[in-house]
């Protein structure tokens, strides 16, 4: 088992790789997610095949981080976590009594053979769901469900998701919900940015996007807080 230690020193259980591969293994994963799986054993990321879920990206401690900061907020709340990968952030807030807690990552793989499996190692009494798609596919899937929290980290690398991520947000959001997305400041080489992603939030007219704190680091990071107009 990995843990990841945050600031105030308390700290979340995940899978490590053996423990995932015992689990690809013992459920046939191989076979049944051939594709997804080998575009992960080439490299971290390719283009909506595989985008990283089986690993733990740098701004994933600094949501951790900004949740424990705010954890007396999600007692019997609700949770959408978009591109979850391990699902640590939202892990958390089902550690700090949240009722209801949906993760969504684009890899079936990925839910099955780490999100899920994460949650069991963490106490905590959240219903939770977790279900692979597209951003693009979260108005339609979520049909009608609203969330007091939305959280997601390491999402925004890829300026051509952002109408879906916009989307996404909108759909489900309460009128008084917030989404909390956690961001390299640039993504050198990939062409997403925290500016440019506010920036075409704010466009949209529906949401305001704004930072609501600032990760000083060689590659600045921050928390982008979105709410309804
Ligand atoms: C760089 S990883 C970050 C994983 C995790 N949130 C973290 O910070 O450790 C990006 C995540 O977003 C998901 N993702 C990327 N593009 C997506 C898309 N178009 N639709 C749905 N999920 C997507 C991937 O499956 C992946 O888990």
């Amino acid at each position: 088992m990995n843990v990841l230690k945050l600031t105030n020193g308390r700290e979340i259980s995940y899978l490590n790789e053996v423990e995932i591969r015992m689990g690809i293994d013992e459920l046939n994963g191989e076979e049944r997610y051939k594709k997804e799986l080998e575009n992960m054993e080439t490299s971290d990321i390719t283009v909506h095949k595989y985008e990283g879920g089986f690993k733990i990206w740098e701004c994933t401690v600094d949501l951790c981080d900004y949740i424990e900061e705010n954890q007396t907020l999600f007692a019997g709340k609700s949770v959408l976590e978009l591109g979850c990968g391990a699902a640590l952030p939202s892990i958390l807030t089902a550690v700090h009594g949240a009722k209801e807690v949906f993760a969504q990552d684009f890899n079936a793989s990925v839910i099955e053979f780490f999100t899920l499996p994460n949650f069991e190692e963490n106490p905590h009494s959240a219903v939770v769901q977790g279900e692979a798609m597209g951003w693009e596919e979260v108005p339609n899937r979520l049909s009608g469900r609203k969330f007091d929290f939305i959280l997601s980290s390491e999402t925004i690398y890829n300026e051509d998701d952002y109408q879906a991520l916009h989307d996404a947000v909108a759909a489900t959001i309460k009128d008084d919900g917030v989404a909390w997305f956690a961001a390299k400041f640039f993504y050198f080489g990939v062409g997403g940015s925290v500016p440019a992603f506010c920036e075409f939030i704010n466009q949209r007219g529906i949401l305001q996007a704004s930072e609501a704190k600032v990760i000083a680091a060689s590659v600045p990071r921050r928390i982008v807080e979105i709410r309804k107009k």
